[in-house]
């Protein structure tokens, strides 16, 4: 029932196996007035906040990092906050203020240095020893200038040697060219009443821009009346090559390409079932910028 290839966040849901209503949530209507996906922290954080196969990834790279962690687009906090109960320094920051202050509210201790800012202009103080973008939120980078500028900004803030690591959803192309026009469910999660609600939506993908739209419906399992205003969302689809070019322009080193957050190398055959496209890069000792 779970489709782990469309959702926001395939490291992250919850499989909804146990859904019991709602199997076939509502056509939308042809006017519908969509939400910003981040523009409740509350309901996010219950749907995707806490958990993820990608934190003892981002964990294992802070422990050989040479200085603090910058987390960008870091939302919710839930690598910056498992980062900083490991015992590390982390800087997290995300464009989006209401996500900041949520966060902000969980770390009670005051652990984490959080800002609001945007990727593409970082202006974080001080340099880091591992920058990280996880959760796929460098797709939210439409066009090439903006990814280029969030990677410009991301290099300036590493101290050389530094390492930077991101992952992003494979672009399996079979699953980009289909089209979904009526709402497959992709996951559940239980809301603050403590109701499951199942989350649904459509995909849509522009080949000439790379940007695959989603509308997302949530709907209570018991009778499918909507738990939430419906969202949407674009996000950028990348290529190895393509990564590999941007990386470069930039003057990273890339230090390792992976299908999921254990270590399995990209390659052809692994490539098929991949999960994710993961990359690990270096910023050289020497640099020239
Ligand atoms: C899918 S969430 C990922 C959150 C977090 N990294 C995680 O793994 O749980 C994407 C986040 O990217 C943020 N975001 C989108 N565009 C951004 C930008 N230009 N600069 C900083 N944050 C951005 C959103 O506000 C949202 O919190």
């Amino acid at each position: 029932m779970t489709n782990i290839k469309n959702s926001e966040h395939d490291v992250l849901e919850t499989p909804a196996a146990d859904v019991t209503a709602a199997d076939a949530p509502a056509a939308p209507a042809d006017v519908i007035d969509f939400a910003d996906e981040y523009g409740d922290p509350v309901r996010y954080d219950l749907e995707y906040g806490t958990a993820g196969l990608d934190i003892a990834f981002y964990l294992a790279l802070a422990e050989q990092a040479d200085g603090p962690v910058l987390d960008i687009a870091t939302g919710t906090g839930r690598i910056a906050l498992a980062l900083t109960e490991a015992g590390h320094e982390v800087t997290a920051v995300d464009v989006n203020e209401a996500m900041v202050d949520f966060a902000i509210a969980k770390d009670a201790d005051e652990t984490v240095t959080w800002v609001v800012q945007d990727a593409r202009e970082l202006k974080a103080r001080g340099k880091f020893g591992l920058a990280i973008v996880a959760g796929n939120a460098l797709q939210q980078l439409l066009t090439n200038d903006d990814r280029t500028a969030a990677l410009k900004a991301i290099y300036r803030q590493l101290a050389p040697g530094a390492t930077f690591a991101f992952a992003i959803r494979f672009p399996h192309v079979a699953e980009l060219a289909r089209r979904v026009e009526t709402p497959e469910i992709w996951h559940s999660y239980t809301d603050v009443t403590g109701s499951q609600v199942v989350v649904s939506g459509t995909q849509r993908y522009d080949a000439a821009s790379q940007v695959m739209t989603h509308e997302t419906y949530r709907q209570y399992a018991v009778d499918g009346t909507p738990a939430a205003a419906p969202t949407t969302t674009a996000v950028r689809y990348s290529f190895p090559q393509e990564l590999e070019a941007a990386l470069a322009a930039v003057c990273f080193e890339v230090e390792g390409t992976y299908v999921d957050f254990v270590g399995t190398p990209l390659t052809d055959q692994s490539a098929a079932t991949a999960s994710a496209l993961v990359y690990v890069c270096r910023k050289p000792e020497t640099t020239k910028r």
